[in-house]
């Protein structure tokens, strides 16, 4: 029996860039490895700086990037041997993302409800017409939100915080063991993030789904993660128990990363309360924010 559910093995991506004159090679991840057990679910925070590499690892885990070198497994099977659309189908039955812009996730001419049955369909097959809104609508509350809520409403009619939550409900139809989200709070207003954050370790508690939480923000990572991995360079420069890690850095960028933010539970010397943690700006550069 195989006991992992997810095994990355010295996974590595190299990008070539510019053309014959001035040829670059980016090293975008550089043999990566971790693992992560079935029936074990955990929040996994993948920190870095911008262009450390992490969106290029969570595409690889999502199959939407081969590595150029090393292997992924998922369940014991190599997402290079997936083909075909009934293995991708089983593949994504496994493993969902969330992306930053939830909005891009949205086709803005469709109601959301229509997308979200359509999903379903997909996932369970022939079904009636009751059975996949009742799937729909116990997804949505799981987010917090219902079909009658959602139900007639354009992307554009919702908000970003709304819409996140929607995209983690078209997440849950498929019911997945693993969900990849690169990024998914950093677009969403400060005052929603912990709402959703929260929302991911009631899916590990509730549902044992495993998260792969990538992010600049060290705030909420210390918050909700069970295992944090700091990558620098492509390079995973720490990792371990998020507790662990964060309260005695070895590497001197996690020290760095540390200092750009308080920890939640660090109280304020003057006032001394803790600060919340809808005031923790994320130390990620402001032009990529707009
Ligand atoms: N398709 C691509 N072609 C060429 N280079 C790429 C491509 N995708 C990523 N890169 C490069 O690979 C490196 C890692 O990028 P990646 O997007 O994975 O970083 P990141 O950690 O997600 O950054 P950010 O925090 O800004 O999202 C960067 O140098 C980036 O420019
Ligand atoms: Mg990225």
């Amino acid at each position: 029996m195989n006991d992992l559910l997810l095994d990355v093995i010295e996974a590595g991506k190299t990008f070539v860039r510019g053309g014959l004159l001035s040829r670059e090679t980016i090293v975008a991840v550089n043999k990566v490895s971790f693992q992560l057990a079935v029936g074990r679910p955990e929040i996994l925070a993948i920190i870095g700086e911008s262009g450390s590499g992490k969106t290029t690892l969570a595409r690889m885990i999502l199959n939407m990037e081969a590595p150029t070198s090393g292997r992924l497994l998922l369940g014991g099977i190599d997402l290079a041997a997936i083909s075909d659309s009934a293995s991708r189908l089983a593949f994504m039955h496994k493993v969902q993302p969330i992306f930053q812009n939830p909005f891009e996730s949205f086709n803005p001419l469709k109601r959301v409800e229509r997308y979200l049955l359509m999903t379903r369909r997909r996932f369970s097959g022939v079904a009636g017409e009751r059975a996949t809104a009742a799937a729909v609508d116990a997804a949505l509350h799981k987010v917090g939100l219902s079909l009658n809520e959602v139900g007639g409403r354009y992307p554009h009619e919702l908000s970003g915080g709304q819409l996140q939550r929607i995209a983690i409900a078209r997440a849950l139809l498929a019911e997945p063991k693993l969900i990849v989200a690169d990024e998914p709070v950093s677009m969403i207003d400060a005052s929603l993030r912990t709402s959703i954050v929260n929302l991911f370790r009631t899916l590990r508690d509730d549902l044992g789904i495993s998260i792969i939480y990538v992010t600049h923000d060290l705030a909420t990572a210390y918050y909700i993660s069970d295992r944090i991995m700091i990558m620098q360079k492509g390079s995973v420069v720490e990792s371990g128990d998020a507790r662990t890690v964060l309260k005695a850095p070895q590497h001197p960028y996690t020290r760095l990363l540390r200092e750009a933010v308080l920890l939640p539970e660090v109280p304020n010397a003057k006032t001394n309360r803790t600060p919340s943690m809808n005031g923790l700006i994320s130390p990620g550069p402001p032009e990529r924010r707009a």
